[in-house]
């Protein structure tokens, strides 16, 4: 079939705001949330909720707080843990573990921390 070239426009207009209309199907990150990172913490909590940041195993060292911290730099800092950009010991191991959507849940989750 020949479609005239304006009506092969408007249907690339229509599919594009099919794109726009169902966010979901396109490859954007996930959205955090909330309340699902809150099952999620548990694995964060003993080295990133203790009063003065610092971890005692295997030896006394500081924990960056994450608290109210900026949620993208969150996301980035744990893809770059998971890829091997920065490396440290556990954060390498829990990062891995994460998925994409566990990362958006727990960065919207601690940016939201005070
Ligand atoms: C065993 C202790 C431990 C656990 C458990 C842990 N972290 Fe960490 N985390 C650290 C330490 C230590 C660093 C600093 C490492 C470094 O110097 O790169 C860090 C760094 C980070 C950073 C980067 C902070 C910055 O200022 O750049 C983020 C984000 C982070 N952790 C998130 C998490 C999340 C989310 C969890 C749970 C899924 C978690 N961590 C679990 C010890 C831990």
């Amino acid at each position: 079939m020949h479609l005239p070239f304006s009506a092969k426009v408007a249907r690339l207009a229509l599919a594009g705001t099919c794109a726009v209309a169902f966010p979901v199907l396109a490859a954007d990150p996930p959205k955090g949330n909330i309340e699902a990172a809150k099952a999620k913490v548990s694995m964060c909590i003993g080295c990133h909720g203790i009063p003065g940041y610092r971890a005692s195993f295997p030896e006394v060292y500081s924990v960056p707080k994450i608290a109210g911290q900026n949620d993208k730099y969150i996301q980035v800092a744990l893809r770059a843990y998971a890829t091997g950009e920065r490396t440290h010991p556990t954060m390498d191991a829990i990062s891995k573990s994460l998925s994409d959507q566990d990362i958006a849940d727990l960065a919207a989750y601690y940016a939201n921390l005070k």
